[in-house]
């Protein structure tokens, strides 16, 4: 009755978290969404896989390794092993986790790559890119900033502006610097490849309206159309954190070329261990089902770029892609500065994580909509739902049982009928869950914990337990609550899996499932009782807000005067790497064709240096000859377009006029170290 004949083959996958940053809530929306389905199908006898990995390449992975002194293997090594601990601590179940740097990746990368090529779906194209030449290296839009061309407003990335919304080139914004080095972009030539989207648009179009698709995306996409399927730039110049194209030395894939394919990574790496045959799931003709879920933002990725390589591929393409909305917290959108930017650790170090799972679940439905942790309704809800209504029917009920019935339970039900309605109301339940309509499944459930709460109250236990000649009512009123209890549980397994371990574990009846609720559990004994969860506290939610505080200041120091944040905390090994010395300024030239830069030669005490330094829209050449400054002495000699500069001379200020020399007091010899 409740069980499916028919055995699917599924395999589903949430968006692979960037390693570069921590796990935090809004990634949980999604990973939670994800595995309650899968736990779902798994309940219902379904051969369900969950892969997912972190996503490893990209140019923001290379310069925050570079900041911290390590390389992007040791960090992506690091963060892979974070994310994966506060994944499990917050019970996804994933059958792999892997990484997109990996052979695997690279082997299906360059697979459908050189398939894409040899179909004549590759082109190429000089292009030109802002560049930084201090850093000597082109830069992603999201590392340039500037004053934007429509409204003015300062600090704005190169693509578009949060102040007015415009969207823009690069080369379009105002006294735009590099976030890498400050210095003035250049533009600079550079030939690069290019997926043609364009020549899948028949096929895009058709999919896009086969039921893959939410009918939100599906809407939104037709605006894509319109506007045109323009070529996929797939290639990034050195230096970057990346694959090498197979056929450009120098060349790396964008990441967003690799990410996707890391699901089939992951999978082929699970097919490894596990014995499964990976065609099964992504030949063309596979009748596997392939789900991803994945945040709405990234909706072009999957449902134009990725079916598209699919198909360019000989690939299958997914059976459907399905997007969440957003999180906001208290109704505010997640930000480090609003100190609403709560990270997975934050929230584990204070409460249980099951809360989390059921309050989003409970907010949770098949569309696009953003989400709001409200933490007043969060803990009211919870305290409520699972604390007030729930577990009550178990603590209310297992208590006579133990004690007065030395655990043992009747051998019938005294209300088959309401059983019988409570097992009959799974298979509407398990429809809203496969529909992802997850609110609407929780409130069904809840609806039932009214009811079987009605049904111990009417009944009375705690009344009729006085009269002697009564008690074995009471047994069977207990025993009839137990089961309504132990339908519940199974219906809010997905969302609970440790409460239904635990309560399958004191309900001592075996696993919980679909199927086996279909025969009450009569005749036998339940383990000794104990309190399954507990109440959310407000003292909890103010410790999450209060560290969630701490960890955006540890992170994203407070402002200082100027309005520059202090940079990310560095460790002492990596601050007495610097060897800072006092120089003296020997000589002062002017630079031809260079706006900014003085050429100075430092005596270092026997030994000099040249240096360029960014310091000529504040000091003539002048007033700096004879003067003792301070230099960082052991950076590496850096190739610049006017020659080798050797070290780094240090001063303060926001720059123009407003810069200002270090000088060390009086009795400082060059070449003494500064400590
Ligand atoms: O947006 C992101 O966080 C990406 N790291 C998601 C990648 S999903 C898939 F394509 F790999
Ligand atoms: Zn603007």
């Amino acid at each position: 009755m409740n069980t499916p004949k028919e055995t699917r083959k599924i395999l589903v996958t949430s968006a692979l978290p960037y390693a570069n940053g921590p796990i935090h809530l809004g990634h949980l929306v999604e990973h939670i969404q994800t595995d309650i389905w899968v736990r779902f199908q798994k309940l219902r006898g379904h051969e369900c896989i969950f892969v997912c990995a972190d996503d490893a390449h990209g140019t923001p992975i290379m310069l925050k390794a570079q900041q911290e002194g390590i390389t992007p293997e040791e960090l992506i090594t690091r963060i892979g092993k974070e994310h994966q601990e506060d994944f499990s601590e917050f019970l996804i179940g994933f059958d792999n986790y892997y990484s997109t740097h990996s052979e695997e990746n690279r082997h299906y990368a360059d697979l459908i790559y050189n398939r894409l090529r040899e179909a004549g779906h590759i082109t190429r194209r000089t292009i030109t890119q802002a560049y930084d030449p201090e850093a000597e290296m082109f830069l992603p839009d999201r590392f340039i900033k500037g004053e934007c061309p429509r409204c003015g407003a300062a600090d704005q990335y190169g693509d578009s502006c949060e102040v007015c919304g415009a969207t823009y080139a690069p080369t379009e914004l105002k006294n735009a610097v590099s976030v890498i080095s400050g210095a003035k972009p250049i533009e600079r030539e550079t030939e690069h490849y290019f997926f043609k989207l364009g020549d899948f648009s028949k096929m895009l179009k058709k999919w896009v309206r086969g039921g893959h698709l939410q009918p939100e995306i599906s809407n939104k996409l037709d605006e894509w159309f319109q506007s045109g399927l323009r070529d996929w730039d797939i290639s990034r110049d050195a230096p970057y954190w990346g694959f090498e194209m197979p056929d450009a030395p120098g060349k790396y894939f964008y990441v967003w070329l690799d990410a996707p394919v890391g699901y089939m990574a992951s999978f082929k790496n699970y097919c490894d261990r596990a014995s499964i045959r990976f065609d099964d799931y992504w030949d063309e003709e596979s009748t596997a089902e392939l789900y991803h879920f994945i945040g709405k933002d990234i909706a072009y990725f999957h449902t134009l770029f990725w079916p598209a390589m699919l198909e360019g591929a000989g690939f299958r393409k997914p059976s459907a892609v399905w997007c969440h909305g957003f999180l906001t917290i208290n109704g505010q959108k997640m930000s480090k500065s609003r100190n609403t930017f709560i990270r997975a650790r934050t929230y584990l170090d204070h409460l249980n994580p099951e809360y989390l799972r059921y309050y989003f679940a409970a907010k949770l439905g098949s569309g696009v909509d953003d989400i709001d942790l409200s933490l007043q309704d969060f803990m009211a809800r919870v305290n409520s739902d699972l604390v007030g209504k729930l577990v009550n029917i178990a603590s209310r009920c297992a208590g006579f049982i133990g004690k007065r019935f030395k655990g043992q339970l009747t051998d019938a039900l005294p209300d088959n009928e309401l059983y019988i309605s409570f097992v009959r109301s799974g298979e509407e339940i398990a429809s809203l869950y496969e529909k992802r309509e997850y609110g609407h499944a929780i409130r069904e459930v809840m609806a039932l914990a009214d009811i079987a709460n009605q049904y111990i109250d009417e009944q009375k236990p705690w009344v009729t337990i006085k009269e002697a000649e009564r008690t074995t009512e009471v047994q069977a009123v207990c025993t009839q609550g137990l089961n309504l209890f132990r339908v519940l549980i199974t219906y809010l397994k997905p969302v609970l899996p440790r409460l239904a371990a635990d309560a399958e574990q004191f309900l001592n009846g075996g696993e919980l499932s679909w199927e086996s609720i279909r025969k009450p559990l009569l005749g036998q004994k339940i383990n000794p009782f104990k309190p399954l969860l507990t109440r959310v506290e407000q003292s909890a939610i103010d410790a999450i807000v209060e560290d969630a505080k701490q960890t955006t200041a540890t992170h994203q120091p407070q402002s200082t005067v100027t309005g520059e944040p202090v940079a990310a905390q560095i460790s002492f090994d990596n601050f007495a790497k610097l060897d800072l010395r006092i120089a003296r300024i020997t000589r002062a030239e002017h630079v031809k064709d260079a706006d900014k830069l003085l050429q100075l030669t430092l005596d270092l005490g026997g030994e000099t240096r040249n240096v360029f330094a960014g310091i000529k829209s504040a000091y003539t050449p002048e007033q700096l000859e004879g003067r003792l400054t301070v230099m960082v002495a052991n950076l590496a000699p850096r190739k610049m377009r006017f020659g080798v500069s050797e070290g780094m001379m240090l001063a303060a200020g926001p720059g123009g006029k407003e810069l200002f020399l270090l000088s060390p007091d009086s009795g400082a010899q060059p070449g003494m170290q500064v400590k």
